[in-house]
C-alpha cells in the first residue's frame, strides 16, 4: 500500500526498499542505525539493499550536534548520495541532520548556517509507533546541553517505510511510552492554535484509534493474528500522529516534558504523558485565558470533539480517564520529589513565548502550580 502526501511517499511493507533505493537512484547509501538494529527482525532485509552501503551508528540517544558532524563527515568522506535511518526518533532526527547538512560548510557551525534543500533522497523506516518522525519537519539535537529544534520543510523523509512487524519485539514499556507520546501528540495537534480542517482530520483518526487500542496493544491479546492487525493499526496511527504535529507543531505538555525527561530521566512518551492530564484540567478550567483567535466557544467544542474520539461525554471525564488509563498501563506518576528547588528549575524551563501554540495562556505561575500537580 502506498500513500502520497503534500510532502512524501508513505509505503508499506520491508519488501519495498529495493524499489525505492531504484527510485531515489540511490548508488552509495549512508545507513543510519542505532544500537537496536542488530535485534531488529527486518536487520537482514536491509543488510541485503541492493546499493552499497556504510553504516553509520556514532550517536547517543538523545543525539549530540557533535554526532550529526561526524555523520555528515562519514556522509561525505563515502561520497554517498542517499541516507536510510532506521530506529526511533533518535536514528530518524541524526539522518534528517545528516541531509540538512550535507552540502553547507563545514568549517562554520551548522546551525548559524542558513539552510537549503540537499536534494539527498533519505528513505525513514521506523521502528516503534510513537514520534512520527519519518512524517515531519523537525529533528531535536543537542548542542552544548541545550535542546536544538531543528524545524526545515526538506528534512521530511522523502519515503516513509513503514514495517509493523518490527514493534513484536519491541519491550513492554517502550510500546507504551511511544504510544502514549504519538496519542499525546495527536491530541496537542488537534487543540493547536496552528491547527486546520486537515491537520484535526489526522488528528481525529490518530486519537480514535491509539485510544482504543493502546492497552491491547501494549499487553497483547495472546492472538497472533489480533497482535499483528494491532501492530499495523497503532503504527500507521502514530504515522497520522506525526503528520498532524507536522503541520502545527506540539503544545505546552510537550514543553513541559523535556525538563522532566532530562532532569528525571523519565523517557519522552511517558514524560509528555504525566504532562497532558493536568495541563487539559487546568485549560478545562480556564476559558477565559483563551489566546486562539478563533475564540473560547471554538476551543471548548474542540476539547468535546476529543473527549468524544476517548468515547468520554464531557473533557473533564476525558481527562479522568486519561489518568486511569495511565494507571491501568502501569505507567503512574514516576516523579514524586516534588523538592522546592527542582520545581524552580522545572519552571524555569518552560518559556512562555514558547507556549504560543497553546490554545490557552500560562503564565509563569501556572506553570509553577500545574509542575507542582505534576510531580507530586
Ligand atoms: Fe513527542
Amino acid at each position: 500500500m502506498t500513500t502520497k502526501t503534500n510532502f512524501q511517499t508513505i509505503v508499506w511493507g520491508i519488501s519495498h526498499l529495493p524499489e525505492l533505493l531504484a527510485q531515489a537512484g540511490a548508488t552509495k547509501v549512508l545507513l543510519v542505525v542505532d544500537a537496536s538494529f542488530p535485534f531488529l527482525s527486518i536487520e537482514k532485509q536491509v543488510q541485503e539493499m541492493p546499493v552499497p552501503f556504510v553504516v553509520f551508528d556514532q550517536f547517543s540517544p538523545n543525539p549530540l550536534y557533535e554526532d550529526v558532524c561526524k555523520g555528515v563527515d562519514c556522509f561525505c568522506q563515502h561520497k554517498c548520495d542517499a541516507i536510510v535511518a532506521v530506529g526511533g526518533g533518535s536514528s530518524i532526527d541524526v539522518a534528517k541532520c545528516i541531509k540538512l547538512y550535507c552540502r553547507l560548510d563545514p568549517s562554520v557551525n551548522y546551525l548559524q548556517q542558513e539552510c537549503v534543500d540537499s536534494g539527498i533522497p533519505l528513505i525513514a523506516i521506523p521502528t516503534t509507533a510513537g514520534t512520527g518522525s519519518e512524517s515531519t519537519r523537525f529533528a531535536v539535537i543537542y548542542f552544548e546541553g541545550k535542546k536544538q529544534s531543528v524545524n526545515h520543510l526538506s528534512i521530511i523523509p522523502t519515503f516513509a517505510l513503514m514495517e509493523p512487524e518490527v514493534l513484536y519485539t519491541l519491550p513492554r514499556y517502550q510500546k507504551a511510552s511511544t504510544a502514549l507520546d504519538a496519542l499525546c501528540q495527536g491530541i496537542e495537534s488537534w487543540w493547536s492554535v496552528n491547527s486546520t480542517a486537515e491537520s484535526q482530520q489526522l488528528s481525529k483518526k490518530a486519537v480514535g484509534v491509539l485510544w482504543k487500542n493502546i492497552r491491547q496493544y501494549v499487553d497483547g491479546t495472546g492472538n497472533s493474528v489480533d497482535e499483528s492487525q494491532l501492530a499495523a493499526s497503532v503504527m500507521k496511527a502514530a504515522n497520522l500522529a506525526g503528520q498532524a504535529i507536522n503541520l502545527t507543531q506540539t503544545t505546552a505538555p510537550h514543553a513541559f516534558s523535556y525538563k522532566i525527561t532530562s532532569l528525571f530521566k523519565v523517557p519522552h512518551g511517558h514524560a509528555v504523558a504525566v504532562c497532558l492530564p493536568k495541563i487539559w484540567q487546568y485549560m478545562i478550567a480556564h476559558p477565559e485565558l483563551c489566546i486562539d483567535p478563533r475564540g473560547k466557544e471554538y476551543l471548548m467544542n474542540v476539547f468535546y470533539d476529543i473527549a468524544q474520539a476517548m468515547g468520554c461525554s464531557t473533557p473533564q471525564q476525558a481527562v479522568e480517564e486519561f489518568e486511569a488509563m495511565m494507571m491501568s498501563l502501569a505507567m503512574p506518576n514516576p516523579v514524586s520529589k516534588n523538592r522546592a528547588d527542582d520545581i524552580q528549575l522545572l519552571s524555569q524551563s518552560v518559556n512562555p513565548v514558547r507556549l504560543k501554540n497553546n490554545p490557552v495562556q500560562l503564565s509563569q505561575e501556572a506553570i509553577g502550580s500545574l509542575y507542582e500537580l505534576i510531580v507530586s
